[in-house]
């Protein structure tokens, strides 16, 4: 989408940090923001901080209830009469490891982190489709979904599983005039990761593990934002899939590809395995070129083909 100028923007977890950080940016484009949030005092603090833009609108909702999440939809839509960029965004910190006994963290942490975004997307997508004006999707992963950190395995988990739920979609929105983005933020400076300094009482420094001490110093100097917001409408503008905030990763991520790379067989495919994967790669190369517009490949129609629905009962 090259044209921001009056679209509607429907963001998840839009009262605070990133999200806010993109309403800010989408704003300055001159697009009306629905920003819709859980958390009542994130609400009206950002309702301060933007009072007087009639271009902007609240809505509690929680990504995890599907119910809920459609009301605020169609309350939006009742407001601004439109969607055509729709951000989930909204996300929870920790949920637990692989080796802790409580499944409650686990299931939060991937109904939020996950679930929100896949309920956003099948409430949203249908309504920006049948609108035909085109649009854009933006999920929220995290560096976390690409280089996890220790201990956060349900994190991780839902962070790299949005990641792989947004270059499907990617490929199957491509056609329809659709664009999609994955946002992978490292660092910034949001209420996520709260440092010492905002809230003294509870958060100290003495006697804190090294590691956290080292978490806080980056989040001191993490990335604002609306630096974040504008990249992201930067890459919609471009229709650009990937977008990173953090440079700090890459040697890490290049390493970790070096590693996928060196882990193949040497032995040769078969021809029936080669076939397919090129008839694969070309249904989707043009679909995936960064920065293409969507370009209808013959056949691609095909790649839709939900496998899933044409199981046997009680298969996968
Ligand atoms: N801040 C970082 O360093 C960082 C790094 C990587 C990824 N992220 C991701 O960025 C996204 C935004 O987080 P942030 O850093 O701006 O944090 P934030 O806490 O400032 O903002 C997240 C917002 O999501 C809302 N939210 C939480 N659960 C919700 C739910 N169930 N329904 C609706 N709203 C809900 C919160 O109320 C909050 O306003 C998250 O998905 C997060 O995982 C952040």
């Amino acid at each position: 989408m090259e044209q921001l100028e009056g679209r509607v923007a429907f963001i998840t977890g839009g009262a605070s940090g990133i999200g806010l950080g993109m309403a800010r940016a989408f704003l300055a484009e001159g697009m009306k923001v629905s920003l819709a949030d859980w958390n009542p005092d994130h609400i009206a603090k950002a309702r301060e901080a933007l009072a007087g833009n009639n271009a902007v609108h609240f809505v509690r909702a929680n990504v995890a209830d599907r119910a809920n999440l459609k009301a605020a939809v169609d309350e939006t839509l009742a407001h601004f009469g439109k969607i055509h960029v729709l951000c989930n965004n909204a996300g929870v910190n920790g949920g637990g490891t692989a080796a802790s006994p409580d499944f409650e963290d686990w299931d939060k942490a991937l109904s939020v982190n996950l679930g929100g975004v896949v309920n956003g997307t099948k409430l949203v997508v249908p309504i920006i489709r049948a609108q035909g004006e085109g649009g854009h999707v933006v999920n929220t992963s995290s560096m976390a979904g690409v280089v996890p950190l220790p201990g956060l395995a349900a994190y991780s988990t839902a962070k790299y599983a949005v990641r792989g739920f947004s270059e499907s979609l990617r490929i199957q929105l491509a056609e329809k005039g659709i664009g999609v983005s994955c946002l992978f933020p490292g660092a910034t400076r949001t209420a996520m990761v709260p440092i010492p300094e905002d809230d003294p009482e509870n958060i100290r420094e003495e006697g804190a593990p090294q590691f956290l001490k080292d978490l806080w110093d980056a989040m001191r100097e993490a990335v604002d934002p609306l630096d974040t917001g504008r990249a992201v409408v930067a890459a919609i503008k471009a229709n650009r899939f990937y977008v990173f905030t953090n440079r700090e990763f890459l040697d890490e991520v290049i390493e970790r590809h070096r590693e996928i790379e060196a882990a193949f067989p040497a032995d040769e495919p078969t021809p029936g395995r080669m076939k397919f994967e090129q008839v694969r790669r070309e249904l989707t190369r043009n679909l995936m070129a960064p920065g293409n517009r969507p370009v209808p490949v013959e056949g691609a129609a095909d790649m839709a083909l939900d496998l899933g629905s044409k199981s046997p009962a009680g298969g996968q």
